[in-house]
Protein backbone atom coordinates (compact mmCIF):
# COMPACT_ATOMS: atom_id res chain seq x y z
CA UNK A 1 0.00 0.00 0.00
CA UNK A 2 1.36 3.17 -0.60
CA UNK A 3 1.56 5.86 2.16
CA UNK A 4 -0.52 9.23 1.03
CA UNK A 5 -0.31 12.61 2.56
CA UNK A 6 -3.30 14.21 2.79
CA UNK A 7 -4.31 17.61 3.72
CA UNK A 8 -7.40 18.31 5.18
CA UNK A 9 -8.62 21.88 5.33
CA UNK A 10 -11.61 23.08 7.47
CA UNK A 11 -12.84 26.75 8.22
CA UNK A 12 -16.38 26.67 9.29
CA UNK A 13 -18.01 25.15 12.17
CA UNK A 14 -19.42 22.45 10.28
CA UNK A 15 -16.40 21.90 8.61
CA UNK A 16 -14.63 20.72 11.97
CA UNK A 17 -17.40 18.52 12.92
CA UNK A 18 -16.82 16.61 9.34
CA UNK A 19 -13.12 16.42 10.14
CA UNK A 20 -13.88 14.42 12.83
CA UNK A 21 -15.85 11.42 11.08
CA UNK A 22 -12.76 11.49 8.62
CA UNK A 23 -9.92 11.59 11.28
CA UNK A 24 -11.93 8.90 13.35
CA UNK A 25 -11.92 6.41 10.10
CA UNK A 26 -7.95 7.10 9.82
CA UNK A 27 -7.15 6.22 12.83
CA UNK A 28 -9.95 3.09 12.23
CA UNK A 29 -8.48 1.93 9.51
CA UNK A 30 -5.91 3.82 7.36
CA UNK A 31 -3.47 4.76 10.40
CA UNK A 32 -0.21 3.39 8.46
CA UNK A 33 -1.29 4.54 4.99
CA UNK A 34 -2.26 8.03 5.54
CA UNK A 35 -0.91 11.12 7.60
CA UNK A 36 -3.31 13.84 7.90
CA UNK A 37 -2.37 17.38 7.78
CA UNK A 38 -4.54 19.63 9.08
CA UNK A 39 -5.17 23.17 8.12
CA UNK A 40 -7.53 25.66 9.75
CA UNK A 41 -8.22 28.74 7.69
CA UNK A 42 -9.38 30.60 11.06
CA UNK A 43 -12.65 31.44 9.36
CA UNK A 44 -14.49 30.78 13.03
CA UNK A 45 -12.32 31.41 15.27
CA UNK A 46 -14.89 32.27 18.45
CA UNK A 47 -14.43 28.97 21.22
CA UNK A 48 -18.03 27.55 20.55
CA UNK A 49 -17.36 27.72 17.04
CA UNK A 50 -13.97 25.90 16.67
CA UNK A 51 -11.84 25.07 19.66
CA UNK A 52 -14.91 23.27 21.45
CA UNK A 53 -15.02 20.68 18.85
CA UNK A 54 -11.71 19.80 18.56
CA UNK A 55 -11.80 18.79 22.27
CA UNK A 56 -14.99 17.46 22.39
CA UNK A 57 -14.70 15.17 18.93
CA UNK A 58 -11.28 13.85 19.18
CA UNK A 59 -9.96 16.03 16.37
CA UNK A 60 -5.87 16.38 16.49
CA UNK A 61 -5.19 19.96 16.79
CA UNK A 62 -4.56 21.34 13.46
CA UNK A 63 -0.89 21.62 12.02
CA UNK A 64 -1.47 25.15 10.63
CA UNK A 65 -3.65 27.88 11.55
CA UNK A 66 -4.29 30.63 8.98
CA UNK A 67 -5.92 32.92 11.10
CA UNK A 68 -8.13 34.73 8.66
CA UNK A 69 -10.95 35.60 11.17
CA UNK A 70 -14.11 37.63 9.44
CA UNK A 71 -13.37 39.48 6.50
CA UNK A 72 -15.72 40.53 3.50
CA UNK A 73 -16.28 37.76 0.49
CA UNK A 74 -13.18 38.46 -1.52
CA UNK A 75 -10.53 39.36 1.10
CA UNK A 76 -11.39 36.92 2.93
CA UNK A 77 -11.21 33.93 0.46
CA UNK A 78 -7.99 35.84 -1.07
CA UNK A 79 -5.82 34.98 2.50
CA UNK A 80 -6.79 31.82 2.83
CA UNK A 81 -5.94 31.20 -0.68
CA UNK A 82 -2.67 32.97 -0.16
CA UNK A 83 -2.29 30.64 2.54
CA UNK A 84 -3.21 27.86 1.68
CA UNK A 85 -1.12 27.98 -1.10
CA UNK A 86 1.71 28.14 0.80
CA UNK A 87 1.35 25.37 2.95
CA UNK A 88 0.69 23.25 -0.55
CA UNK A 89 4.09 24.35 -2.06
CA UNK A 90 5.69 23.48 1.33
CA UNK A 91 4.17 19.46 1.85
CA UNK A 92 3.65 18.79 -1.41
CA UNK A 93 -0.09 16.66 -0.28
CA UNK A 94 -1.09 13.69 -2.47
CA UNK A 95 -4.61 15.32 -2.73
CA UNK A 96 -6.55 18.17 -1.01
CA UNK A 97 -9.57 17.15 0.77
CA UNK A 98 -12.54 19.62 1.28
CA UNK A 99 -16.16 20.04 3.01
CA UNK A 100 -18.93 21.74 1.76
CA UNK A 101 -19.61 25.14 0.53
CA UNK A 102 -17.87 27.79 2.78
CA UNK A 103 -15.36 30.17 1.71
CA UNK A 104 -12.63 27.88 3.16
CA UNK A 105 -13.83 24.97 0.65
CA UNK A 106 -13.65 28.01 -2.18
CA UNK A 107 -9.98 29.04 -1.14
CA UNK A 108 -8.78 25.17 -0.69
CA UNK A 109 -10.37 24.31 -4.37
CA UNK A 110 -8.60 27.04 -6.01
CA UNK A 111 -5.16 27.14 -4.45
CA UNK A 112 -5.05 23.44 -4.92
CA UNK A 113 -6.02 22.97 -8.20
CA UNK A 114 -4.02 25.92 -9.61
CA UNK A 115 -1.18 24.08 -7.98
CA UNK A 116 -2.69 20.50 -9.58
CA UNK A 117 -2.94 18.96 -6.41
CA UNK A 118 -5.59 16.52 -6.81
CA UNK A 119 -8.82 17.92 -5.11
CA UNK A 120 -11.40 15.79 -3.11
CA UNK A 121 -14.77 17.30 -2.54
CA UNK A 122 -16.95 15.96 -0.14
CA UNK A 123 -20.43 16.84 -0.02
CA UNK A 124 -20.06 17.55 -4.12
CA UNK A 125 -23.45 18.24 -6.45
CA UNK A 126 -25.35 19.96 -3.91
CA UNK A 127 -27.20 22.48 -5.75
CA UNK A 128 -29.86 25.43 -4.61
CA UNK A 129 -29.89 27.01 -7.68
CA UNK A 130 -29.75 30.32 -5.83
CA UNK A 131 -26.88 31.91 -7.29
CA UNK A 132 -27.36 35.18 -4.80
CA UNK A 133 -26.18 32.41 -1.91
CA UNK A 134 -22.27 32.77 -1.57
CA UNK A 135 -22.51 28.88 -1.22
CA UNK A 136 -23.88 27.89 -4.50
CA UNK A 137 -20.98 30.11 -6.07
CA UNK A 138 -18.29 28.11 -3.81
CA UNK A 139 -20.01 24.61 -4.58
CA UNK A 140 -20.17 24.78 -8.40
CA UNK A 141 -16.45 26.73 -8.40
CA UNK A 142 -15.43 23.75 -6.06
CA UNK A 143 -16.87 20.87 -7.70
CA UNK A 144 -15.36 22.42 -11.22
CA UNK A 145 -12.05 21.76 -9.49
CA UNK A 146 -12.21 18.59 -8.26
CA UNK A 147 -10.86 15.21 -8.78
CA UNK A 148 -13.18 12.91 -6.52
CA UNK A 149 -16.64 14.14 -6.13
CA UNK A 150 -18.27 12.43 -3.37
CA UNK A 151 -22.36 13.26 -3.53
CA UNK A 152 -23.83 12.68 -0.40
CA UNK A 153 -27.52 12.41 -2.27
CA UNK A 154 -29.16 10.62 -5.01
CA UNK A 155 -30.37 14.56 -6.02
CA UNK A 156 -26.67 15.95 -5.56
CA UNK A 157 -25.21 12.72 -7.93
CA UNK A 158 -27.91 13.82 -10.58
CA UNK A 159 -26.86 17.33 -10.09
CA UNK A 160 -23.23 16.33 -11.12
CA UNK A 161 -24.10 14.44 -14.27
CA UNK A 162 -26.36 17.58 -15.06
CA UNK A 163 -23.48 19.40 -15.11
CA UNK A 164 -21.48 17.31 -17.36
CA UNK A 165 -19.41 14.91 -15.17
CA UNK A 166 -19.64 11.37 -16.29
CA UNK A 167 -20.38 8.51 -14.31
CA UNK A 168 -18.60 6.22 -16.82
CA UNK A 169 -15.07 7.87 -16.58
CA UNK A 170 -12.51 5.45 -16.12
CA UNK A 171 -8.82 5.75 -14.40
CA UNK A 172 -6.53 7.56 -14.28
CA UNK A 173 -8.56 10.39 -12.39
CA UNK A 174 -7.80 14.39 -13.18
CA UNK A 175 -9.01 17.31 -12.73
CA UNK A 176 -10.38 16.87 -16.21
CA UNK A 177 -11.34 13.28 -15.76
CA UNK A 178 -13.21 13.28 -11.95
CA UNK A 179 -14.49 10.18 -10.65
CA UNK A 180 -17.90 11.16 -9.33
CA UNK A 181 -19.44 8.41 -6.80
CA UNK A 182 -22.60 8.49 -4.78
CA UNK A 183 -22.02 7.52 -0.83
CA UNK A 184 -23.95 8.85 1.51
CA UNK A 185 -23.31 12.13 4.24
CA UNK A 186 -20.10 11.84 6.56
CA UNK A 187 -22.65 13.94 9.34
CA UNK A 188 -25.13 11.01 9.36
CA UNK A 189 -21.52 8.51 10.95
CA UNK A 190 -20.99 11.37 13.22
CA UNK A 191 -24.42 11.32 14.40
CA UNK A 192 -24.99 7.91 14.81
CA UNK A 193 -21.40 7.73 16.68
CA UNK A 194 -22.12 10.53 19.14
CA UNK A 195 -26.12 10.12 20.04
CA UNK A 196 -25.34 7.95 22.90
CA UNK A 197 -22.36 10.03 24.25
CA UNK A 198 -24.83 13.09 23.78
CA UNK A 199 -27.53 11.70 26.23
CA UNK A 200 -24.33 10.18 28.40
CA UNK A 201 -22.30 13.58 28.82
CA UNK A 202 -24.69 16.44 28.17
CA UNK A 203 -28.01 15.04 29.61
CA UNK A 204 -28.17 17.90 32.47
CA UNK A 205 -28.10 20.64 29.97
CA UNK A 206 -31.94 19.96 29.99
CA UNK A 207 -32.20 20.66 33.44
CA UNK A 208 -29.79 23.97 33.36
CA UNK A 209 -32.37 24.70 30.51
CA UNK A 210 -35.52 23.96 32.37
CA UNK A 211 -36.91 21.75 29.76
CA UNK A 212 -38.74 18.48 29.08
CA UNK A 213 -37.88 15.76 27.10
CA UNK A 214 -40.13 16.09 23.46
CA UNK A 215 -41.49 19.30 24.53
CA UNK A 216 -39.52 22.09 23.49
CA UNK A 217 -38.67 23.22 20.54
CA UNK A 218 -35.21 23.77 18.78
CA UNK A 219 -34.34 26.89 16.39
CA UNK A 220 -31.28 28.38 14.70
CA UNK A 221 -30.80 30.81 12.33
CA UNK A 222 -27.44 32.05 10.87
CA UNK A 223 -28.04 32.23 6.92
CA UNK A 224 -26.57 35.48 5.61
CA UNK A 225 -30.18 36.21 3.91
CA UNK A 226 -32.10 35.51 6.77
CA UNK A 227 -29.38 37.48 9.13
CA UNK A 228 -27.97 40.23 6.89
CA UNK A 229 -31.73 41.39 5.94
CA UNK A 230 -33.31 42.88 9.06
CA UNK A 231 -36.77 42.38 8.17
CA UNK A 232 -36.34 38.65 7.56
CA UNK A 233 -35.05 38.09 10.87
CA UNK A 234 -37.56 40.06 12.50
CA UNK A 235 -40.49 39.01 10.48
CA UNK A 236 -38.74 35.03 11.91
CA UNK A 237 -38.29 35.92 15.18
CA UNK A 238 -41.61 37.95 15.97
CA UNK A 239 -43.22 34.61 14.35
CA UNK A 240 -41.63 32.42 16.67
CA UNK A 241 -41.87 34.52 19.74
CA UNK A 242 -45.79 34.27 19.40
CA UNK A 243 -45.95 31.03 18.57
CA UNK A 244 -44.02 29.90 21.65
CA UNK A 245 -46.09 32.33 23.93
CA UNK A 246 -49.32 31.18 22.54
CA UNK A 247 -48.07 27.02 22.87
CA UNK A 248 -46.39 27.90 26.26
CA UNK A 249 -43.46 25.91 24.45
CA UNK A 250 -40.11 27.30 25.41
CA UNK A 251 -38.30 27.52 22.12
CA UNK A 252 -34.28 26.87 22.48
CA UNK A 253 -32.06 29.04 20.22
CA UNK A 254 -28.72 28.23 20.31
CA UNK A 255 -27.30 31.38 18.00
CA UNK A 256 -24.77 31.64 15.89
CA UNK A 257 -22.85 35.39 16.66
CA UNK A 258 -23.49 36.38 13.16
CA UNK A 259 -27.34 36.55 14.43
CA UNK A 260 -26.90 37.51 17.54
CA UNK A 261 -24.58 40.48 16.41
CA UNK A 262 -27.47 41.52 13.86
CA UNK A 263 -30.06 41.63 16.79
CA UNK A 264 -27.87 43.72 18.90
CA UNK A 265 -26.93 46.15 16.61
CA UNK A 266 -30.00 46.26 14.43
CA UNK A 267 -32.94 45.15 16.22
CA UNK A 268 -31.83 45.84 19.81
CA UNK A 269 -35.34 46.95 21.52
CA UNK A 270 -36.79 43.67 20.27
CA UNK A 271 -33.70 41.54 21.45
CA UNK A 272 -34.32 42.66 24.47
CA UNK A 273 -38.05 41.95 24.36
CA UNK A 274 -36.62 38.44 23.24
CA UNK A 275 -34.14 38.05 26.05
CA UNK A 276 -37.25 38.60 28.36
CA UNK A 277 -40.06 36.61 26.83
CA UNK A 278 -40.99 33.68 29.03
CA UNK A 279 -41.20 30.48 26.49
CA UNK A 280 -37.72 31.96 24.23
CA UNK A 281 -33.83 31.09 25.42
CA UNK A 282 -31.59 32.35 24.03
CA UNK A 283 -28.36 30.91 24.38
CA UNK A 284 -24.87 31.26 23.00
CA UNK A 285 -23.41 28.56 20.49
CA UNK A 286 -23.62 25.30 22.36
CA UNK A 287 -21.34 22.32 21.54
CA UNK A 288 -21.87 19.26 19.29
CA UNK A 289 -23.17 16.69 21.96
CA UNK A 290 -24.78 19.57 23.52
CA UNK A 291 -26.64 20.27 19.80
CA UNK A 292 -27.15 16.72 19.14
CA UNK A 293 -28.80 16.00 22.81
CA UNK A 294 -31.12 19.10 22.31
CA UNK A 295 -32.14 18.43 18.23
CA UNK A 296 -32.51 13.82 19.89
CA UNK A 297 -35.12 15.57 22.90
CA UNK A 298 -36.83 18.57 20.99
CA UNK A 299 -40.38 18.17 19.31
CA UNK A 300 -40.09 20.37 16.27
CA UNK A 301 -37.14 21.48 14.68
CA UNK A 302 -36.56 25.32 13.07
CA UNK A 303 -33.56 26.31 10.91
CA UNK A 304 -31.72 27.70 7.83
CA UNK A 305 -28.85 25.75 8.38
CA UNK A 306 -28.11 22.66 6.24
CA UNK A 307 -26.19 20.37 8.88
CA UNK A 308 -29.41 21.02 11.47
CA UNK A 309 -31.87 20.33 8.26
CA UNK A 310 -30.67 16.84 7.84
CA UNK A 311 -29.79 16.08 11.47
CA UNK A 312 -33.85 16.45 11.97
CA UNK A 313 -33.95 13.78 9.89
CA UNK A 314 -31.88 11.02 11.86
CA UNK A 315 -33.66 11.69 14.71
CA UNK A 316 -36.65 12.03 13.02
CA UNK A 317 -37.84 15.51 13.94
CA UNK A 318 -40.66 17.12 11.45
CA UNK A 319 -38.21 19.97 10.58
CA UNK A 320 -39.25 23.81 9.44
CA UNK A 321 -36.68 24.64 7.03
CA UNK A 322 -36.57 29.23 6.84
CA UNK A 323 -35.29 29.11 3.34
CA UNK A 324 -36.83 29.60 0.06
CA UNK A 325 -35.25 26.40 -1.07
CA UNK A 326 -32.33 23.84 0.02
CA UNK A 327 -30.19 21.86 -0.84
CA UNK A 328 -31.28 18.67 0.79
CA UNK A 329 -34.63 18.35 -1.48
CA UNK A 330 -35.54 14.56 -0.42
CA UNK A 331 -36.81 16.10 2.91
CA UNK A 332 -38.91 17.82 1.20
CA UNK A 333 -40.31 15.14 -0.89
CA UNK A 334 -40.07 13.13 2.26
CA UNK A 335 -42.73 15.58 3.92
CA UNK A 336 -40.98 15.75 7.04
CA UNK A 337 -39.08 19.06 6.21
CA UNK A 338 -41.28 21.89 4.79
CA UNK A 339 -39.84 24.84 3.22
CA UNK A 340 -41.50 28.01 5.45
CA UNK A 341 -39.21 30.78 3.89
CA UNK A 342 -39.76 33.95 5.98
CA UNK A 343 -43.24 33.53 5.52
CA UNK A 344 -45.70 33.85 8.80
CA UNK A 345 -48.43 31.94 7.39
CA UNK A 346 -46.52 29.44 6.56
CA UNK A 347 -44.09 29.35 9.48
CA UNK A 348 -47.73 29.19 11.39
CA UNK A 349 -49.31 26.79 9.59
CA UNK A 350 -46.74 24.34 8.89
CA UNK A 351 -45.88 24.66 12.63
CA UNK A 352 -49.42 24.09 13.79
CA UNK A 353 -49.81 21.12 11.60
CA UNK A 354 -46.69 19.27 13.04
CA UNK A 355 -47.38 20.03 16.88
CA UNK A 356 -50.89 18.34 16.33
CA UNK A 357 -49.66 15.51 14.28
CA UNK A 358 -49.75 12.47 17.14
CA UNK A 359 -47.86 10.11 14.05
CA UNK A 360 -44.44 8.25 14.27
CA UNK A 361 -42.50 10.16 11.51
CA UNK A 362 -41.06 7.91 8.21
CA UNK A 363 -37.62 9.00 8.01
CA UNK A 364 -35.89 6.46 5.68
CA UNK A 365 -32.37 5.84 5.14
CA UNK A 366 -31.39 8.88 2.78
CA UNK A 367 -27.87 9.71 3.69
CA UNK A 368 -25.49 6.22 3.73
CA UNK A 369 -24.87 3.21 6.65
CA UNK A 370 -22.81 5.24 8.77
CA UNK A 371 -19.72 4.67 7.34
CA UNK A 372 -19.30 7.01 4.59
CA UNK A 373 -16.11 8.78 5.76
CA UNK A 374 -14.23 4.87 5.66
CA UNK A 375 -15.39 4.51 1.90
CA UNK A 376 -14.52 7.72 0.94
CA UNK A 377 -10.55 7.27 2.34
CA UNK A 378 -10.71 3.78 0.51
CA UNK A 379 -11.65 5.63 -2.72
CA UNK A 380 -8.91 8.04 -1.86
CA UNK A 381 -6.32 5.23 -1.19
CA UNK A 382 -7.82 3.06 -4.81
CA UNK A 383 -6.86 6.50 -6.85
CA UNK A 384 -3.22 6.64 -5.24
CA UNK A 385 -2.51 3.62 -5.94
CA UNK A 386 -3.47 3.39 -9.70
CA UNK A 387 -2.52 6.67 -10.10
C1 LIG B 1 -20.16 30.38 7.20
C2 LIG B 1 -20.42 29.82 5.81
C3 LIG B 1 -21.78 29.16 5.78
C4 LIG B 1 -21.92 28.12 6.87
C5 LIG B 1 -21.56 28.73 8.22
C6 LIG B 1 -21.52 27.67 9.26
C7 LIG B 1 -19.41 31.11 3.97
C8 LIG B 1 -19.66 32.06 2.88
N1 LIG B 1 -20.43 30.90 4.81
O1 LIG B 1 -21.15 31.38 7.44
O2 LIG B 1 -21.95 28.50 4.52
O3 LIG B 1 -23.24 27.67 6.90
O4 LIG B 1 -20.26 29.34 8.14
O5 LIG B 1 -21.68 28.17 10.53
O6 LIG B 1 -18.33 30.57 4.06
N2 LIG B 1 -18.27 35.55 13.51
C9 LIG B 1 -17.94 35.61 14.84
N3 LIG B 1 -17.09 34.66 15.33
C10 LIG B 1 -16.57 33.67 14.57
C11 LIG B 1 -16.89 33.64 13.20
C12 LIG B 1 -17.76 34.57 12.70
O7 LIG B 1 -18.40 36.48 15.57
O8 LIG B 1 -15.79 32.85 15.09
C13 LIG B 1 -19.20 36.56 12.99
C14 LIG B 1 -18.49 37.75 12.35
O9 LIG B 1 -19.23 38.89 12.60
C15 LIG B 1 -18.55 37.41 10.87
C16 LIG B 1 -19.89 36.70 10.76
O10 LIG B 1 -20.01 35.96 11.97
O11 LIG B 1 -18.49 38.53 10.05
C17 LIG B 1 -20.01 35.76 9.59
O12 LIG B 1 -18.95 34.79 9.60
P1 LIG B 1 -18.51 34.04 8.25
O13 LIG B 1 -17.53 32.99 8.56
O14 LIG B 1 -18.14 35.04 7.24
O15 LIG B 1 -19.85 33.39 7.74
P2 LIG B 1 -20.90 32.49 8.50
O16 LIG B 1 -22.19 33.24 8.56
O17 LIG B 1 -20.33 31.96 9.75
N1 LIG C 1 -24.15 22.96 15.64
C1 LIG C 1 -23.52 22.93 16.89
N2 LIG C 1 -23.83 23.91 17.79
C2 LIG C 1 -24.71 24.90 17.52
C3 LIG C 1 -25.34 24.92 16.25
C4 LIG C 1 -25.03 23.95 15.34
O1 LIG C 1 -22.72 22.03 17.16
O2 LIG C 1 -24.94 25.74 18.40
C5 LIG C 1 -23.81 21.92 14.67
C6 LIG C 1 -25.01 21.20 14.11
O3 LIG C 1 -25.38 20.11 14.94
C7 LIG C 1 -24.50 20.76 12.75
C8 LIG C 1 -23.55 21.86 12.35
O4 LIG C 1 -23.22 22.55 13.56
O5 LIG C 1 -23.78 19.55 12.82
C9 LIG C 1 -24.23 22.79 11.40
O6 LIG C 1 -23.51 23.93 11.26
P1 LIG C 1 -24.14 25.32 10.82
O7 LIG C 1 -25.58 25.33 11.12
O8 LIG C 1 -23.30 26.36 11.43
O9 LIG C 1 -23.83 25.36 9.26
P2 LIG C 1 -24.44 24.66 7.95
O10 LIG C 1 -24.63 23.23 8.20
O11 LIG C 1 -25.71 25.39 7.63
O12 LIG C 1 -23.41 24.97 6.93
Amino acid sequence: MPHIKLINIVGARPQIIKASAIGRAIRSHFNDEITEILVHTGQHYDKELSDVFFEELEIHKPDYNLNVGSAKHGRQTSMMITGIEDILIKEEPDCVLLYGDTNSTLAGALAASKLHFPVIHIEAGLRSFNKTMPEELNRIMSDHSSTLLFAPTDAAFKNLIREGFRPENTPPYTIDNPKIYLTGDIMYDNSLYFAELAEKKKRQLLETLSVVKGDFILATIHREANTDNITRLEVILRTLKSLSEENRLTFVMPLHPRTTISLKTKLKSFYNELLNCKYIKIIPPVTFLEMTLLEKNSRIIITDSGGVQKESHFFRKPCLVLRKETEWIELIKNGTAVLVDANPEKIRDEFVRFINCGEELECPGFYGNGRTAEFILREIMTMNEIG
